[in-house]
């Protein structure tokens, strides 16, 4: 059985403004999800539909099989951590973590139990008798993180928790949070706008846009198996090269056929390509699936228009037909601006139908 299951689940604002738009989403037990996509796309306002902090204008949240749409943010056993330090200036790191459990009654003794284990997993046990204002960033996130723990929710769901740190302590945080996670098993929802993020936390990512989901799927599926032209664009950096391509049928091939190049597919896709013989489709390329070779050698040449080194490989902007395009170059080769080069596609590609944007295999 789902542990928490949402149908159907929509928010219109002020009558006219669609947040989250018809969404259905099942999420196990133990798993760690990750809404992801660009600001305005309704990912908080999933979080707080689900946390009561917004009544749904459609739809239905069930908690182990049970309705939990009616229930007030209190009774439904939900965390939420925000991307703002939702911790109280005025008590001390100990009564921030003991407060949520105090309002659940629970004995002096036992607060005092949970409150040091929580503040050891979360590594601030030489803070409890600091304010938060006399800590860092990161270290005030780390009590908020530790608070909302501590009353061992059924669901824990965070809102860009890591986004006010700075770089280096963000993917620190992140490790911890990891970690934490696979101690606990807790049920988290975890909102981000950052891939990296996203893939290096979640079980399974949600990419949403304009209120909708696009996919679901594991950190490899969204990243190799693209179902929509979105999630393409949207998952990897460089993203993803868009070609208008026609297809063309010849006696047993299936052509794939662009201003500069053109190349047969692959036997396993013929079939999904063939009905769209005579028409435009667009062909999705990784930056990582080119490859560069002498020129001539190629599928079609281009020239270097622009070079970004990155270290471990090197991003190499070329134009195609009066378009830039990024690639990936992992050779050690010197490559020069203004250089002539032959640029060959690699079979991992994708094709797309153009007018639905929808994944043609
Ligand atoms: N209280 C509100 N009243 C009216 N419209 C709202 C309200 N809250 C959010 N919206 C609108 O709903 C849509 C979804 O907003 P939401 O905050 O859920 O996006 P988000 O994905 O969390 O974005 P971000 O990454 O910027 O935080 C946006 O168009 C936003 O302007
Ligand atoms: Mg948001």
């Amino acid at each position: 059985m789902e542990y928490l299951k949402l149908t159907n689940l929509t928010k219109i604002y002020l009558k006219k403004i669609i947040a989250v738009n018809n969404m259905d989403l099942s999420i196990h037990k133990g798993e760690f999800l990750v809404l992801l996509g660009p600001s305005g796309c309704g990912k908080t306002t999933t979080m707080r539909l689900i946390a009561g902090l917004e009544a749904a204008t459609e739809g239905d949240i069930l908690l182990e099989g049970k309705s939990i749409t009616g229930l007030a943010p209190k009774d439904r056993d939900v965390s939420m951590i925000f991307q703002s330090y939702a911790v109280w200036p005025h008590m001390t790191v100990y009564q921030n973590i003991a407060y949520a459990l105090k309002l659940k009654r629970m004995s002096k003794k036992d607060i005092d139990i949970r409150v040091k284990e929580t503040a050891k997993m979360a590594d601030i046990t030489e803070y409890l008798d600091r304010n938060p204002t006399n800590l860092s960033g990161g270290q005030r996130q780390r009590v908020a993180v530790a608070r909302a723990m501590a009353v061992k929710p059924k669901l824990f769901l965070m809102d860009e928790p890591l986004s006010n740190l700075d770089a280096k302590l963000r993917v620190a945080m992140r490790t911890d949070l990891k970690k934490a996670h696979e101690l606990l098993g807790s049920t988290t929802i975890f909102v981000t706008h950052d891939q990296s993020e996203a893939m290096s936390l979640a079980d399974r990512i949600v990419v949403m846009n304009m209120g909708v989901i696009e996919q679901i799927g594991t950190p490899n599926e969204i990243y190799h198996d693209c179902e929509t032209m979105f999630v393409a664009n949207f998952i990897g950096a460089p993203p993803t090269n868009f070609f208008d391509v026609e297809i063309a049928v010849s006696n047993d091939n299936v052509m794939v056929k662009h201003g500069m190049f053109e190349f047969a597919v692959a036997k396993e896709i013929e079939a999904s390509l063939r009905k769209y013989a005579g028409k435009i489709v667009v062909l999705g390329v990784r930056p990582e699936n080119f490859d560069i070779l002498p020129v001539g050698k190629g599928l079609l040449d281009s020239k270097i228009e622009f070079i970004e080194p990155q270290g471990s490989h090197t991003v190499v902007v070329i134009d195609i037909m009066g378009k830039h395009h990024k690639i990936i170059s992992t050779g050690t080769f010197e490559l020069k601006v203004g250089q002539e080069i032959g640029i060959d596609i690699n079979q991992n590609n994708f094709f797309f139908d153009k007018e639905s944007g929808k994944r043609i295999r």
